[in-house]
């Protein structure tokens, strides 16, 4: 379908620069600090900008100790492999430390939250994702422990800056000995009511990790951090990430070591957009409460949250299609075909009506239950929500730097489909 051809569309004009989903919005600062590295020379993986980004990352999360890795993937690796260490003892030099363990993870979320399990040698046991807040649910939880009570580590993402049902999840974690790795990649600076006082996400779990990827809230181009607060696994963390060398005056190791460590220079990018995460999270909410008010009156709702417990980032603004408006959309392992019906639409329709315009969403985190690599994997629920929001949701537009007036093409744009 040629959508700018097709009346519907008559006299809506593709934007002359592109929207994004979600694009690094740099302010200046940043420049200052990459400069300051440079022209000191301190451009490897030591220096003060390190030390600043790490410490107030730790102060804004609420955590005592912050350490910069190369990606929130490295830090989710580390963090993994410190939580099999202390579950079931160093692992072998070729092997890892879940070797011979399942894991309960996260369905719907970026599969960089879950590789980690596979890395050492774990497996990954998916676990459906609730209603109220996309996230993991807490009912498929407490079954999956039914079912395996031997379990003793849940890697949990709070999808799309949504905090999930932490208060939950972590009392059924405490009930069996179990360990939770947050993956707050998605939600730095999200908050959620945790017995009755607001706290951070990236500081509720055993082993916290946070990413600066160049579609997050705030970046450094790339680049993660661990958050903990204990100084011994901060330790730990640091030292396997630059190469676990033992302190002697030549290269010991007594560890597998890696080369993980956030640059001095990645950390200047940090460090100049730290001050700008709650402008980016004021600019996100405006964004997703534009969406809100310009699209009730089609049949579709936005990504849900719980206003009591909890404070979104915002990340990224998503829309559900009501079922009973979902024109014909199947998707195979590699593409898909929709059609259109009058009333109705789709994620393909309206994912393809953005992009002839010039404009970029995505859809929904295809469920890993789903994914080809992990297929065979239990999976644990008995409505596969994942499934659901995969199909009829997907990723609006959510750039802070969209104008209101683009964001109003955008809406405009969604209305015309479901013409
Ligand atoms: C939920 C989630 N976990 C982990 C990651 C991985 O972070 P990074 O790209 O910094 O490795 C991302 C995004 O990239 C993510 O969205």
């Amino acid at each position: 379908m040629d959508f700018r051809t097709d009346p519907r569309f008559r006299g809506i004009e593709p934007f002359a620069s592109r929207v994004w989903l979600s694009s690094p919005t740099m302010h200046g600062d940043e420049q200052r600090w990459v400069d300051d590295a440079i022209a000191t020379n301190w451009v490897s993986t030591v220096g003060r900008n390190i030390d600043e980004a790490e410490k107030t990352i730790a102060e804004i999360i609420g955590v005592q100790y912050a350490v910069g890795l190369s990606a929130g993937t490295a830090a989710l690796h580390l963090a993994t492999k410190l939580a099999g260490e202390r579950l079931y003892g160093r692992a072998k030099p070729s092997g890892g430390t879940l070797a011979g363990h399942k894991v309960f993870c996260s369905d719907v979320t970026f599969d960089a939250s879950v590789n980690p399990v596979a890395y050492e040698d774990g497996e990954a046991v998916f676990i459906d994702t609730e209603r109220d807040t996309w996230n993991m649910d807490p009912d498929a939880l407490k079954e999956a422990f039914r079912r395996y009570p031997d379990v003793k580590l849940i890697v949990l993402a709070h999808l799309y800056g949504t905090p999930g049902k932490m208060e939950e999840i972590r009392a059924i974690a405490d009930a069996h000995n179990a360990l939770i790795i947050e993956d707050a990649a998605e939600s730095l600076g999200a908050m959620y009511k945790m017995k009755g006082r607001w706290v951070e996400t990236g500081a509720i779990g055993d082993y916290n990790c946070i990413s600066f990827n160049g579609n997050k809230i705030i970046t450094g181009s790339s680049g993660g951090m661990f958050l903990t607060d204990s100084k011994e696994d901060a330790d730990k963390i640091r030292k396997w990430s630059t190469q676990s060398r033992e302190p002697a005056p030549w290269y010991q190791h007594e560890e597998i070591g890696y080369n993980y460590r956030m640059s001095n220079l990645i950390a200047g990018v940090v460090r100049g957009q730290i001050p700008f995460l709650n402008v980016h999270i004021e600019q996100k909410k405006a964004i997703y409460e534009r969406y809100r008010e310009g699209l009730k009156d089609l049949p579709v709702t936005m990504n849900p949250f719980d206003a009591k417990k909890s404070i979104p980032n915002y990340w990224l603004s998503c829309m559900l299609i009501n079922e009973k408006a979902m024109a014909p959309h199947t998707r195979g392992e590699l593409n898909e075909k929709w059609s259109h019906v009058r009333g109705k639409s789709s994620p393909g329709e309206i994912l393809a009506a953005l992009a002839a315009f010039r404009a970029e969403g995505r859809p929904i985190w295809k469920p890993m239950h789903m994914q080809p690599i992990y297929r065979d994997h239990v999976f644990i629920g008995r409505k596969d929500v994942g499934a659901d929001l995969f199909r009829r949701g997907l990723c609006l537009p959510s750039d802070n730097k969209m104008t209101p007036q683009e964001q109003d093409t955008v809406i405009e744009i969604i209305h015309r489909c479901f013409r």
